[in-house]
């Protein structure tokens, strides 16, 4: 058996309770890869409610000339799907599916053509399903309990959710130490005044959110606003400090 890569262990480390021989997939492992290194390389994904198809374009647009070519669209609004699918067909820009719920929405992002599905908690099932079928899936956990069933699965990039609210860099910094496998994407009350402290941990993959558009600037077409919000993100993920 080949050596495995980072990818691979910090994905897929042993004792998954998974045939293993699954995990050797080369075109699972190039997805995971890419994906998972497309978030190191960004640093931030954004999350947005799309309410409009409409705005998907404009938005896709303001998120790539900002330098974040990345977009979780979560399945809170009915237009969410066509979204996914409208954005799915660019090349410059990563899509994936936000709030998923249940095997069914799993089914239907990836049918749209998300590249990965998030979800608020760990639900056992949606998990399986996706590690059943090599799907990148990113559950939430805010626990020790949740992290340990969400590794039990082979999962290692997890969402920490929600961030702030459960205490933040302080709780985080603390619950992942005993799980330095764990790579975690905060989300949950992040913007630009608090994601250096994030983005500064050496557990945090990337930071989440949807600080970076918003919902009222999407739904009032200000994607000038955006674009700037983007813009001053990548310079505190570059830098530690926005561009004004
Ligand atoms: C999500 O769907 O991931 C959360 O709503 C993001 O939380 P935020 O709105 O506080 O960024």
């Amino acid at each position: 058996m080949r050596a495995a890569s980072w990818l691979t262990r910090l994905l897929c480390g042993s004792g998954h309770r998974f045939d293993s021989r699954r995990f050797e997939s080369a075109r699972w492992e190039g997805l995971m890869s890419e994906i998972i290194s497309r978030f190191k390389a960004l640093r931030i994904i954004p999350v947005a409610v799309l309410e409009r198809t409409t705005d998907a374009m404009p938005l896709a647009d303001a998120l790539v000339a900002g330098g974040l070519p990345c977009i979780e669209i979560v399945l809170r609004s009915s237009k969410a799907i066509d979204a996914i699918h409208m954005t799915s067909l660019r090349k410059d820009i990563l899509v994936g599916a936000g709030t998923v719920l249940t095997i069914d929405q799993v089914k239907a992002a990836m049918d749209a053509g998300a590249r990965f599905v998030v979800s608020p908690g760990f639900n056992p099932k949606t998990a399986e399903y996706c590690v059943q079928h090599q799907i990148v899936h990113i559950p939430g956990v805010c626990t020790p309990t949740e992290i340990e069933a969400a590794l039990e699965l082979g999962l290692r990039v997890l969402k920490f959710f929600p961030a702030e609210a459960c205490g933040g860099v302080n709780t985080l910094t603390a619950i992942s130490s005993p799980y330095s496998q764990v790579a975690f994407i905060p989300t949950g009350g992040i913007h630009n005044g608090n994601l250096a402290r994030y983005l500064q941990l050496s557990s945090v993959l990337a930071c989440g959110g949807t600080w970076i558009a918003k919902s009222e600037l999407i739904r009032s077409g200000r994607f000038d606003s955006i674009l700037n919000i983007t813009r001053n993100a990548v310079a505190i993920a570059n830098d530690g400090v926005p561009t004004d």
